[in-house]
């Protein structure tokens, strides 16, 4: 069985690029499965393929084979990338599976202190969830692991959305070791996999900037459990996590008291209402961090989207005092690298402010990007520091 796609499609394949949409499919099976793909006869790719989705084809290999081997050796690969950071980090959290960036498209996999949180997001491998299931735990023998699988793209994918534990135990609330502090996380309930794991290591760079400007107050504005406060409360006076959601700060709180801080309060607020209320106080804080969620889904988000970022990043530089510094991040893919610092600058006029750009970073290290790939680098994080 055969998908048999057309030249366009074929374009793409030969450019590495992944993707090939459900209008330059030319034949193939009824049945959403793992398959050779082909142009004109011609092998391209090994891929995904899902005839009820509008992205029919995820290719995951350039390489002849039989299909389901070839991606148990492309799973096999990503845990052997992650093998000596799980050896060095036994009780910490890590990406293992980032989806095309580790040519696994449709499947997520995160591990918190040895439990495991599986995202499934192909029809071709929701039918293979079992085997995927204990090759996992063969090869890594977990504590627990948990399908996640409610994300909303499943629908599109035709996918029912469920958690389900597939072995072992995983709690309602588990804590990582990041650097010098215990991360909450809730695998269950939280947002995404339980926890963001893509910032960790901005996470610790917001500990270490912290440990050296010593703040008296910081804010952590969309802050979630407190992931970034928890660090920068360490070396701070004190340290205000806003968020929306007053089930994540509720953990923020067990979490501060985990970590032995009393520094750390909690805001339940909208985080835009909060900062427009508080821009007008001046200046008030030595660190600000910003990490709102996408504002940019899709591409036609993209221009309501930059106002908004622009509209956060605006009010809380008018929050931060001279010498002081601003963390702000983007996750959204639309919103390109050039389009975050066009935006930041923008925002940077419009509060009559000079930052200079101390640091420009990603995701982290366990998220890897694809060159070929651009939708798989999404985050952007930039630590600027208020001029006079
Ligand atoms: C990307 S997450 C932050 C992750 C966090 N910095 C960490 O490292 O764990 C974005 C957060 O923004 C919150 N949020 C979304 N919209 C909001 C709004 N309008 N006001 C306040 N918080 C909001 C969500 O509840 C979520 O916790």
């Amino acid at each position: 069985m055969v998908v048999e796609i057309d030249e366009r499609g074929a374009k793409r394949l030969l450019a590495r690029h992944p993707w090939v949409y459900r209008s330059a499919v030319r034949s193939a099976p009824a049945e959403p499965g793992l398959y050779p793909v082909r142009h004109r006869g011609r092998f391209l790719a090994l891929a995904l393929f899902n005839p009820k989705s509008e992205l029919a084809v995820r290719a995951y290999a350039w390489r002849e084979g039989e299909p389901w081997a070839v991606w148990l050796q492309n799973l096999e690969r990503a845990l052997a990338r992650r093998a000596e950071d799980r050896q060095k980090r036994p009780e910490g959290g890590r990406r293992l599976v980032h989806a095309e960036g580790d040519f696994l498209p449709g499947l997520v996999v995160d591990e918190y202190a040895g439990h495991l949180v599986v995202q499934i997001g192909a029809a071709a491998l929701e039918a293979r969830r079992e085997t995927l299931a204990r090759a996992l735990v063969e090869a890594l023998e977990p504590r627990g692991l948990l399908f996640k699988n409610d994300a909303r793209g499943r629908l599109q994918e035709g996918l029912p959305r469920y958690v389900e534990l597939a072995h072992g135990e995983v709690p309602e609330l588990l804590w990582i070791e990041e650097g010098p502090v215990w991360l909450p996380v809730r695998p269950r309930s939280g947002q995404k996999t339980g926890a963001f794991l893509d910032q960790r290591e901005n996470r610790l760079l917001a500990g270490e900037l912290a440990a050296r400007t010593r703040p008296e107050s910081a804010l952590d504005v969309f802050g979630y459990q407190g992931g970034f406060a928890l660090h920068v409360a360490r070396h701070a006076a004190r340290v205000t996590v806003v968020d929306a959601s007053e089930e994540a700060l509720r953990v923020a709180r067990e979490a501060a008291r985990k970590n032995r801080l009393e520094n750390l309060e909690t805001l339940e607020a909208n985080a835009f209402d909060f900062l427009k209320r508080e821009a007008r106080r001046g200046p008030a804080y030595d660190l600000v961090v910003l990490d709102p969620p996408s504002f940019a889904r899709k591409r036609a988000d993209l221009e309501r989207a930059y106002a908004a970022y622009k509209e956060v990043n605006l009010r809380a530089m008018r929050l931060v005092r001279p010498g002081g510094h601003l963390l702000t991040a983007s996750c959204s893919h639309h919103l390109g690298e050039e389009a975050f610092l066009a935006m930041l600058r923008d925002a940077a006029g419009d509060a009559r402010r000079t930052f200079r750009l101390v640091a420009r970073r990603g995701q982290a290290a366990d998220h890897p990007v694809l060159v070929n790939v651009p939708e798989t680098g999404y985050l952007k994080f930039a630590v600027l520091e208020a001029l006079e």
